[in-house]
């Protein structure tokens, strides 16, 4: 089937369902896979399944490549549950406290299913837990012992960049220097439940900001000097950390970093950086859409049916209220894909049952239409939606489970 008119291909596609519903375009989704895979060269990928959400899809990607060697997790729990779909090597990249200790009351039962972290460590799996302070370690230790389980940690290192008068990242560790995560290091080392096994560093300010947002030319000049300036301070803090740390001793087995939006830049470190990590690329939304080193091809989208029709060319839509998280703004909205041209009202938006668009093209929008929107993150559609209704070559394929879909809402 042509792909020439876009919105007919995914009209014809999705003929005779019941809306609203979430896609993936299957054909563009292993395109990405590929695109991501010749874009990392020859590091291995540890995937961010909240970028993802959907174990079909997550086992879809590790399954294309042994350079997908790893998954970063969100939650524990989701890490437990992971483990009990059959996934290993699972670093959780935010640091848990009572999760912990949280038995899975509602954790699938199969051949292969843990109830705690504690049983899949016992049974060798690996899952890691981050750490960035010594409150982080002890309660891991505390944990560790009344198991009689080491369990291994990963130090979360703080890759924000200051300018005077701008502090350009992300808040989330204090480890900073080598000194630093030396100290924490040292606390790890006191624990004999607690296993130092790598160390992260985010550069959000790189991976996470877009370089040309829309409607937006001078702000991005600015985000695009800042990137260039942040740049040199992430690499050499991240070598200086790794290096002291290795110098003390510790036998790190990955140094993980970065994300869609860096991937060039961050394998440039190879002589530090292990393992590059990847989510958002996979179903390419919207605020993925302009970075100046890459373009993937939007892969996830929804549908949503035209009910009514209030003025000759505007078209209210069932549904569509999807809000990425973040600092609330116009970016955060889903953008109207398909038909090209059609847009969402400034004074209404997208509505927490209604969502009326505007439209002026040639395609025939009439009553029971789909009309096709982008959210602007990856995996939060997931949370909207049981099921994503896989599409390739032109028909459906399958139908699977989104995590919320399984039953789970893990943050
Ligand atoms: C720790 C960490 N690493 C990497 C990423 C990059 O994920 P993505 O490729 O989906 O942008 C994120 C995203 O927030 C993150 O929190």
């Amino acid at each position: 089937m042509s792909r020439d008119n876009l919105y007919a291909y995914y009209r014809e596609a999705l003929q005779g369902r019941p809306l609203p519903l979430a896609f993936v375009d299957l054909d563009r989704f292993d395109a990405n896979t590929k695109a991501i895979l010749a874009r990392a060269q020859e590091t291995p990928i540890c995937v961010a399944s909240k970028s993802i959400r959907c174990v079909g899809l997550l086992k879809r990607i590790l399954g294309a490549s042994p350079r997908f060697q790893s998954i970063m997790a969100y939650s524990l729990r989701e890490a437990v549950f992971l483990a009990t779909q059959g996934c290993d090597n699972i670093l959780v990249a935010y640091p848990v406290l009572s999760e912990v200790a949280a038995r899975l009351s509602h954790a699938p039962q199969d051949a292969f299913s843990f109830r705690t972290i504690f049983d899949a460590l016992r049974a060798n799996r690996t899952i890691r837990l981050m750490v960035d302070c010594e409150a982080h370690v002890s309660n891991l230790e505390e944990y560790g012992a009344r198991e009689s389980v080491v369990v291994p940690v990963c130090i979360d290192l703080d890759m924000s960049t200051s300018f005077p008068g701008l502090y350009f990242g992300v808040r989330r560790s204090p480890v900073r220097t080598g000194e630093q995560a030396l100290a924490l290091w040292r606390c790890i080392q006191e624990c004999p439940h607690v296993r130092l096994d790598g160390v992260m560093g985010y550069e959000a300010q790189i991976a996470g900001v877009q370089d040309s947002a829309p409607r937006a030319r001078l702000k991005s000049a600015i985000i695009r000097r800042l990137k260039k300036r942040s740049l040199p301070q992430v690499r050499a803090r991240r070598a200086a950390v790794v290096k002291a740390l290795r110098e003390a001793g510790a036998r790190l087995q990955f140094v993980n970093g970065g994300g869609t939006g860096s991937i060039e830049s961050t394998i440039e470190e190879h002589n530090v950086v292990t393992e590059v990590t990847v989510g958002s690329g996979f179903y390419a939304p919207g605020l993925f859409d302009h970075y100046a080193r890459f373009r993937h091809q939007p892969a996830a989208g929804f549908a949503l049916e035209i009910t009514r029709r209030p003025a000759p060319n505007v078209f209210t839509c069932h549904g569509g209220g999807y809000i990425a998280s973040g600092p609330a703004g116009s970016d955060r909205l889903p953008s109207i894909w398909l038909p090209e041209g059609a847009a969402l009202l400034p004074l209404e938006g997208a509505g927490e049952v209604q969502t009326p668009v505007h439209y002026e093209g040639p395609e025939k929008l009439e009553l029971g239409s789909p009309v096709f929107l982008r959210h602007a993150k990856a995996g939060e559609l997931c949370e909207r939606f049981n099921t994503l209704v896989l599409i390739s070559e032109g028909r459906i394929v399958d139908e699977i489970p989104t995590y919320r879909g399984n039953g789970l809402a893990f943050v």
